[in-house]
């Protein structure tokens, strides 16, 4: 009776380390309204009830563009001068955290303030983090050779980005995916996670996919 109690309670541990998180890229700017609305109203709320299930890396280039200067690199951004500087504070961000809990707390107070490339010091104090070395690295080569290796890394995608927030699930892209995840990432992440659901995902509502609506005819 016991062992097979401990059998159980194995096989349950096994079950439960076996089922792979449930990947989230985003690729994003720190200017744009429509990738500051799903971090703060989707990423960031999910992130912090389904986090043990969740593996999320945040690539902040975008619609930007590069070329080289001197030894560095200069951008051009879609919303200006303001987001490269902003995107610049989150590549240093994610290179010295090395810490996605650090990060994702750090990114969601930048892109809640008004203006979040003057948020920089104000979210390093709100979440325990030095600024001397963020700020250091944001105006030195240090920032520039960074911000290059995200735009380096946006680029290996495939197909390449084409709008923003450009968000990879599992590895895969797709555009009716995208969209699921602006509007419900929490039933995203519950449905394709493949362990016992975790608490938060119980009592989710069924899916309604479009081919299921029922058309009413007057
Ligand atoms: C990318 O940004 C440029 C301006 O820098 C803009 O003209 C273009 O429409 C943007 N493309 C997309 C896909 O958002």
């Amino acid at each position: 009776m016991i062992t097979r109690v401990l059998l159980l309670a194995c096989l349950t541990v096994a079950l439960t380390q076996e089922a792979p998180p449930v990947k989230i890229h985003l690729y994003y700017e720190s200017l744009c309204p429509y990738s500051i609305d799903f971090v703060i109203n989707q990423l960031y709320p999910t992130w912090t009830i389904l986090r043990d299930i969740m593996q999320v890396e945040l690539f902040p280039f975008g619609n930007a563009s590069y070329e080289p200067d001197g030894e560095g690199w200069k951008f051009k951004c879609q919303h200006g001068e303001g987001e490269c500087h902003g995107n610049m504070i989150l590549a240093c961000a994610k290179d010295h955290f090395k810490d996605i809990n650090l990060e994702m707390e750090f990114v969601n107070c930048l892109l809640s303030s008004d203006y979040p490339p003057n948020a920089g010091a104000t979210c390093a104090a709100s979440v325990g983090a030095d600024w001397g070395p963020l700020d250091q690295c944001v105006n030195s080569l240090e920032g520039q050779n960074l911000l290059h290796d995200v735009a380096l890394q946006q680029e290996q995608l495939d197909p390449p980005l084409y709008f923003v927030p450009w968000i990879i699930v599992n590895d895969v892209f797709s555009e009716e995916q995208v969209a699921e995840c602006q509007t419900d990432l929490k039933k995203v992440v519950c449905e394709l996670y493949t362990g016992p659901p975790p608490e938060p995902c119980a009592n989710l509502e069924p899916v309604h996919r479009p081919a299921a609506r029922r058309v009413t005819v007057a």
